[in-house]
C-alpha cells in the first residue's frame, strides 16, 4: 500500500481502532455470507475484521441457484462483490436462531454483468420472516459503490428466513445478492421503554436504516460495521453553522450506554450555530440550523438524535435549545437534564409520520421568547433515521406518496409544492449570494457577468417553455411562480418527447445517479438528460446543488444547464448536449481517435479556464471537488467543458482559508491534504487537475490495479519520472516523438506543481492557465516555425507567462526571445486584463 496514504490514514483511524479494541462488539450469533462463492473472504478493512463464508449451506437447494462471478475481476483478487448468487425463482436463506431478540440484517448489492445474467436488469422483492416486505420490485442501482440495505428485525422463531423473489412483472426476471450479514444487535440499541414514542413495541417492528449521519463529519465506520456519513449535503444553510470538535477520548457514556449506540468519533464532532453569522443578522441568534433529508412518504419514521455537549463552559451553565423534527418541537434539549457531566453522550428518539413532501426537516435552534440564557448556542452530534414497517408489514414502498392517491388530488401538485419548498430555500440562498456578488462586482473594474440577469437562461430559445410549463403541469402557485422565476423548469412531457420516452437506444452514459439520454427539444436544441434512478433516495442533495450552482453561472467552459424537471418521482437535469462525450474516452479504453498534443493542451486549457472562473468568478469560491477526466466533456469541436457539479461546495469566504467538510471525490484524484485535514480549499481542485494533466499525458487510468505497486498510482509514478527529468519515458505511446521537448517540460513542471503535497505550494488556476498556454505556444511555434501565426492575444499571454515564470530553470532560446519581447506593457494590468477579458469574451457567448 502507498505509504503516504497509510500515513494519512493512521492518525485518522488509530483513535477509533483503540476504542474498538477495548469494547469490541462480539455478537452472540453471526452469519456473514459471501454469496455465490465457495471460498471464504476476510474483510480486513472492517474493524473488527470479519470472515464472509460460503452461502450454500443456508440455502435448501443451492444447486438450483446459479453462482455468478464478475468476469472483469481477476480470480486472484476476489472481493465481496466479485461474486453473486442468482435466484431465478423464489428462494430463502434460513439462519438458525437460538435466542430471541433484535437482529441486524444487511443485504449487499453491487450489480455486474456476467455470463447469462446482467445483474443490473434484475428486479425482485425480498422479505424476511414471511412477515416483512423489505424490498419490492427492487433493482440495484448501477453505481460506483455497493448498495447496502440495513434492517433491524425482531426474531423469536428458531429461524430467520430471508426470501428473494423475482418480480412477477417479467417472466425473465431474477433476483441476486452479493453478500448477506445477520448478527445479534446489542440489546441497548432498540429498546421499548421510551414512552414518548407513538410506536407500540418499537423492538417488534421491522426498521430500515435510511440515514446515518455524523454531524460535522468525518465519515466513520464503527465497530458494528455501520457507516456514518458527513452531514454537509443535507445542511440547508452552511454559513449559519460551525463545526466543533473535541478529542474522542474525552467523550464518556452513561451507565447502560456504550459505543454500540454510537461511537465516540461521532459524538466528538458537532454542528453548532455560527453565532457570529452575519448571513442571518438576527438579534439574539434567533435562528434554526436545519437539515433536510429525503424519505419515502407513507411510512412512519424513527428519528434518533445524538447529543454530547462538549462546547459549554460549565455543566451548570450548559446550553439549552430546541430540537425540531419535521417542523414540530420535540423537546428542549439540555445536557444536564439527561447526563451527569459535560461531554457525556445521550440520544433522543422521536417518531414522525413520513411527510407527503418526501423530506424530513430536522432543526436545532432556540426560541428566544422562552430561552433567555446568554450562552446561546445549539448543537447536534449525530442523527439516524429509520423507516418503520407499515401496517401490512412492508418497508419496500418507494413511491413518494401513500398508495391511496385516487382521491383526485393531483400528485404533481403535492410533489411540486414540496420540491418547490426546498428549492425556494435554496433559491433564497442563491439570491442572497447573487446580491452580494453583484455588490462586490460593482466595485471591480471589469464586469464578470455582463449579463444582468442572474438566470441567463431566460433569454435562451427555451424561454417559451415557461408559458407552456405553467399550463401543462398542475403545480401549486408557489411551485409555478418558482418555475417562472427560474425559467429553467421543463415539463416532463417535453423531456419525454425529446428523448422518445427515454428510449434505451438514446442512452449515452450512466453512473451512480442513473442514466444519461440524448435528445432534441421541440425547438431543435440538442440536449443531454440526466435521469436520477426513479424512486432512488440518493442524490437529492446533488440534484439541488447542481441546479443551484449551474443556474447561477454560465461560462463557455462550464457545461450549461438548460433546465430541470421533477415530476412523478422523476428527477431530471437537462444540459446542453456534448457531442464528443468525455475526455477520458479520448484518452484510453475506447477506439476513439487519438488526440494530438495540441488538442490535448487546448482541452486542458479550456478546462482550466472553466475552473478558474468557478474559483474566482464568484464572491465565494466554488470548489468543484470532483475534477477528473470523465467530468470534462467535449463538444463537436473538442471544446472542453467542466461538468458534474453535484459535489461542488461554496468555498471559504473572504478572510477564511478553508471550509471543513466530509471528504468526497474520486479515488486517485483526491487531494491528500484534504483527506488528512478535512479542510477543503480551492487547491484541492488544483491537485485533482494536476493528476488529470498526467492522465492526459500518459493516457492511462489514475489508479490501475493491474500494474505493479510503484506504477499503480499515476500521480506518484509520473512524479517519480518528472523529478528525474525523464517524464517522456511514460507518456502515451502514440505521442512519442510528437511533442516538443520544451512544451513537455513546461507541462510536466506545471502538473508537478499542481500535485504538490501542500495546497499552499500549488499554483492557482490563473497560473496554471499561463503555463499551459505557454506549453501550447512552445509546441505550436516549433511545429509551425511561425511563432506569430496564431493570434496576438496568445502571444501577449505568453509574454506574461514568461515574465512571471521566474522559477523555471533551463529556458530554451525561444523562451528567452519571448522574454525579451514582453517589454512595453505594464505587468499587472496586463495580467489582470488578459484573464478578465478572457472571462468577458467567454461570457458574451
Ligand atoms: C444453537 O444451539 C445449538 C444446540 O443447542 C448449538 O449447537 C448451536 O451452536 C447454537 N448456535 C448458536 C449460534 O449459538
Ligand atoms: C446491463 O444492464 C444495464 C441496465 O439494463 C445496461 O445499462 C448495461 O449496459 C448492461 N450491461 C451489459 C454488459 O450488457
Ligand atoms: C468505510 O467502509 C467503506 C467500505 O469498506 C469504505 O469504502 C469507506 O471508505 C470507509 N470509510 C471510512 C471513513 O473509513
Ligand atoms: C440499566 O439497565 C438496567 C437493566 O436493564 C436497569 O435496571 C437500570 O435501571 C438501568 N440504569 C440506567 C441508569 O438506566
Ligand atoms: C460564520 O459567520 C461569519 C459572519 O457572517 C462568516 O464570516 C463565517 O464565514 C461563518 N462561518 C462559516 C463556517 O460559515
Ligand atoms: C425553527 O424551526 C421550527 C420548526 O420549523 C419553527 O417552528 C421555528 O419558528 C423556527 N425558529 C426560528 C427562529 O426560525
Ligand atoms: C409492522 O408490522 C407488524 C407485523 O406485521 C405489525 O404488527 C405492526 O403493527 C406494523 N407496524 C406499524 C407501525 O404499522
Ligand atoms: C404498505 O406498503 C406497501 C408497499 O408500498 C403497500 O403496497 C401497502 O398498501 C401498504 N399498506 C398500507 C396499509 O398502507
Ligand atoms: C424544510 O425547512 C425549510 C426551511 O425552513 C422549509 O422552507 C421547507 O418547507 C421545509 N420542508 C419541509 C418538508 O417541511
Amino acid at each position: 500500500m502507498d505509504l503516504r496514504i497509510l500515513a494519512f490514514l493512521l492518525p485518522l483511524f488509530l483513535p477509533s481502532a483503540l476504542f474498538v479494541s477495548t469494547t469490541a462488539f462480539n455478537p452472540e450469533t453471526s452469519y456473514y455470507l459471501n454469496c455465490g462463492s465457495a471460498s471464504d473472504i476476510v474483510i480486513t478493512t472492517d474493524v473488527p475484521s470479519r470472515k464472509f463464508t460460503d452461502d450454500a449451506r443456508f440455502l435448501s437447494d443451492s444447486a438450483k441457484y446459479p453462482s455468478l462471478s464478475n468476469p472483469s475481476v481477476a480470480a486472484s483478487s476476489p472481493s465481496l462483490y466479485s461474486t453473486a448468487r442468482v435466484f431465478t425463482s423464489s428462494a430463502s436463506y434460513s439462519f438458525p436462531i437460538n435466542s430471541s431478540g433484535t437482529y441486524v440484517l444487511r443485504l449487499h448489492f453491487f450489480p455486474f454483468s456476467g455470463d447469462r445474467y446482467n445483474l443490473s436488469s434484475a428486479r425482485f422483492g425480498v422479505n424476511a420472516l414471511q412477515r416483512f416486505g423489505l424490498l419490492e420490485d427492487f433493482s440495484a442501482p448501477t453505481s460506483t459503490a455497493p448498495t447496502i440495505k440495513e434492517y433491524f428485525l425482531w426474531v423469536d422463531s428458531h429461524e430467520l428466513d430471508v426470501t428473494f423473489a423475482p418480480s412477477p412483472t417479467s417472466s425473465s426476471s431474477f433476483a441476486f445478492v452479493n453478500a448477506v450479514e445477520v448478527f445479534t444487535a446489542p440489546t441497548n440499541l432498540i429498546k421499548d421503554e421510551d414512552s414518548r414514542l407513538d410506536i407500540d413495541q418499537l423492538s417488534r417492528q421491522a426498521l430500515e436504516t435510511v440515514h446515518r449521519i455524523n454531524m460535522g463529519g468525518p465519515g466513520v465506520n464503527d465497530s458494528l460495521w455501520r457507516t456514518w456519513i458527513a452531514d454537509d449535503d443535507y445542511l440547508l444553510d452552511e454559513f449559519a453553522t460551525l463545526v466543533k470538535r473535541t478529542d474522542p477520548l474525552k467523550i464518556s457514556y452513561q451507565q447502560n450506554e456504550t459505543d454500540d449506540v454510537a461511537p465516540r468519533t461521532v459524538y466528538s464532532t458537532a454542528r453548532t450555530m455560527n453565532i457570529s453569522s452575519s448571513v442571518r443578522a438576527i438579534p439574539n441568534f434567533n435562528f434554526n440550523v436545519t437539515w433536510s433529508f429525503p424519505v419515502v412518504a407513507g411510512y412512519k419514521y424513527l428519528v434518533r438524535a445524538h447529543f454530547c455537549d462538549f462546547i459549554s463552559q460549565g455543566f451548570s451553565t450548559d446550553i439549552r435549545f430546541d430540537l425540531y423534527v419535521g417542523n414540530l418541537r420535540v423537546q428542549e434539549i439540555q445536557g444536564s437534564a439527561h447526563v451527569e457531566h459535560l461531554a457525556q453522550a445521550f440520544h433522543i428518539d422521536s417518531d414522525l409520520e413520513g411527510p407527503s413532501s418526501g423530506t424530513i426537516n430536522i432543526s436545532i435552534g432556540r426560541d428566544v421568547a422562552r430561552i433567555t440564557q446568554s450562552n446561546a448556542n445549539a448543537m447536534l452530534n449525530g442523527l439516524e433515521i429509520f423507516k418503520v414497517n407499515n401496517t401490512s408489514g412492508s418497508l419496500g414502498g418507494t413511491s413518494n406518496l401513500p398508495s391511496n392517491s385516487s382521491n383526485g388530488v393531483p400528485i404533481a401538485a403535492v410533489v411540486g409544492a414540496a420540491v418547490g419548498g426546498v428549492l425556494l430555500v435554496s433559491l433564497l440562498i442563491v439570491c442572497v449570494l447573487v446580491f452580494f456578488i453583484r455588490k462586490r462586482r460593482r466595485s471591480k473594474p471589469l464586469p464578470l457577468l455582463p449579463n444582468e440577469s442572474w438566470s441567463p437562461f431566460r433569454e435562451t430559445p427555451r424561454g417559451n417553455s415557461v408559458g407552456r410549463s405553467s399550463k401543462s403541469t398542475e403545480g401549486t402557485a408557489l411551485a409555478a411562480s418558482l418555475r417562472v422565476n427560474l425559467g429553467l423548469y421543463i415539463p416532463l412531457l417535453d423531456i419525454k418527447a425529446a428523448t422518445n420516452d427515454f428510449d434505451e437506444s438514446l442512452v449515452v452514459g450512466s453512473g451512480g445517479f442513473g442514466k444519461v439520454y440524448r435528445g432534441v427539444l421541440a425547438d431543435g436544441t440538442k440536449i443531454a438528460v440526466k435521469r436520477a434512478m426513479p424512486g432512488s433516495k440518493q442524490g437529492f442533495p446533488e440534484f439541488q446543488t447542481e441546479i443551484l450552482v449551474l443556474s447561477g453561472i454560465r461560462h463557455r467552459h462550464l457545461v450549461a444547464l438548460i433546465g430541470y424537471c421533477e415530476e412523478q418521482s422523476e428527477r431530471l437535469l437537462v444540459y446542453e448536449y456534448m457531442e464528443k462525450g468525455t475526455l477520458r474516452n479520448y484518452l484510453y479504453g475506447s477506439d476513439k481517435p487519438c488526440l494530438s498534443w495540441k488538442q490535448r493542451l487546448e482541452i486542458c486549457i479550456g478546462a482550466a479556464r472553466g475552473l478558474h472562473y468557478l474559483h474566482t468568478g464568484y464572491s465565494h469560491t466554488i470548489i468543484h471537488r470532483d475534477i477528473k477526466s470523465t467530468n470534462i466533456l467535449l463538444d463537436e469541436n473538442y471544446l472542453a467543458k467542466v461538468s458534474d457539479f453535484g459535489l461542488s461546495k461554496l468555498g471559504p469566504s473572504f478572510g477564511e482559508t478553508h471550509v471543513t467538510t466530509g471528504v468526497k471525490g474520486t479515488f486517485g484524484y483526491f487531494d491528500p491534504e484534504y483527506f488528512k485535514t478535512q479542510k477543503l480549499t480551492d487547491k484541492s481542485d488544483v491537485y485533482s487537475f494536476g493528476v488529470m494533466l498526467f492522465e492526459v499525458l500518459c493516457a492511462r487510468p489514475v489508479i490501475d490495479r493491474s500494474l505493479s505497486m510503484e506504477q499503480l498510482n499515476l500521480a506518484e509514478w509520473a512524479l517519480h519520472w518528472q523529478r528525474r527529468g525523464q517524464l517522456e519515458k511514460i507518456i502515451d505511446q502514440r505521442l512519442v516523438g510528437k511533442i516538443n521537448t520544451n512544451s513537455l517540460r513546461k507541462f510536466g513542471e506545471t502538473a508537478e506543481k499542481c500535485v504538490a503535497e501542500y495546497g499552499i505550494d500549488r499554483p492557482a488556476f490563473a497560473d496554471i492557465l499561463w503555463n499551459l498556454e505557454y506549453a501550447l505556444q512552445l509546441h505550436v511555434t516549433e511545429l509551425k516555425r511561425e511563432p506569430h501565426e496564431d493570434s496576438g492575444a496568445v502571444e501577449s499571454q505568453i509574454s506574461v507567462a514568461a515574465m512571471r515564470d521566474v522559477d523555471s530553470a533551463g529556458l530554451n532560446v525561444d523562451e528567452a526571445n519571448d522574454r525579451s519581447r514582453m517589454t512595453s506593457e505594464g505587468q499587472s494590468d496586463l495580467t489582470a486584463s488578459i484573464v478578465f477579458s478572457q472571462l468577458v469574451t467567454d461570457e458574451g457567448r
